[in-house]
């Protein structure tokens, strides 16, 4: 299985190929994630959500992160890990950022998230210039909620859509090697893609970025209560699960497991 690195990211976009993204919290998913070929899995703070069931992402620690970076990148031979720098692990100071960047390269993650755009410049170049490749995220950053007052479309306003072209420019001017772009209009999404050089990965931003990226709990059907717009759903493992835990406890109260097979 071929390593894929950022470079190999950054010439998918110069070569026109589309660039496939899901999110791992754990080993075994991400072992299943990288032997079926995903070249880049997002360890996101996304975690303190659908794997620790929060309401949102802000209670995320530097703890839990490293955690969850170092269970995905065991489940790694191929697959370029980037691990998300959760909320107060970057914003406070730039010593911070640089540190806890470290922290996480520390634990098996080949570049790290962070959300923001020109507010961030100066702390993505001091992580860069570190090397330690960033992955930059704009649009709907779910680490500002209480800002936006929900999880909101951003960009529809002309104003706001200079400003996510401005915070894309200054990501890529800082040094980052791509961009996550999170719920904008499609439209707002070509515009940047076809302005910055380096590859845009979309999040509910239409087709025409360079990649796409997915909660893997929401493609395997592992929730079936929210279903956004932009989600497709591949499997309803949730099903799949229930069935199988169903057969478990009848099996054990109707005595047909156990059976001399399992027994010793
Ligand atoms: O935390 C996360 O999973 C993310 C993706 C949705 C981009 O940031």
């Amino acid at each position: 299985m071929k390593k894929i690195t950022v470079p190999d990211i950054e010439r998918m976009k110069r070569d026109g190929g589309k660039i496939p993204v899901l999110t791992a919290y754990d080993y075994p998913l991400a072992k299943i994630l990288d032997e079926a070929g995903i070249p880049l899995i997002l360890v996101g703070d996304s975690a303190g959500m659908v794997f620790a069931g929060g309401k949102d992402t802000l209670s995320v620690t530097m703890d839990e992160m490293r955690y969850h970076t170092r269970a995905v990148a065991r489940g790694c031979k191929g697959a370029l890990v980037v691990a998300d720098m959760p909320f107060l692990s970057y914003q406070v100071s730039i010593e911070d950022a640089k540190k806890n960047a470290g922290l996480l390269v520390r634990e098996g993650a080949e570049a790290v998230k962070l959300e923001g755009g020109v507010i961030m410049a100066d702390t993505i170049k001091a992580i860069a210039d570190m090397d330690v490749p960033v992955m930059g995220h704009i649009g709907l950053t779910p680490q500002s909620i209480h800002r936006m007052g929900g999880y909101k479309i951003q960009g529809r306003e002309k104003k706001q859509r200079k400003k996510l072209l401005d915070d894309a420019k200054a990501v890529e001017k800082a040094g980052a090697f791509s961009i996550v772009l999170e719920c904008i209009p499609a439209a707002l999404a070509k515009k940047i893609t076809e302005t910055v050089s380096i590859p845009t990965i979309g999040i509910g931003a239409g087709c025409y970025c360079d990649g796409q990226v997915l909660v893997i709990h929401d493609l395997l059907g592992l929730y079936d209560d929210v279903k956004p717009r932009f989600v497709k759903r591949y499997v309803s493992l949730k099903q799949i699960i229930s069935s199988a835990v169903n057969g478990y406890i009848d099996d054990v109260k109707e005595e047909k497991f156990p059976g001399k097979e399992h027994s010793f």
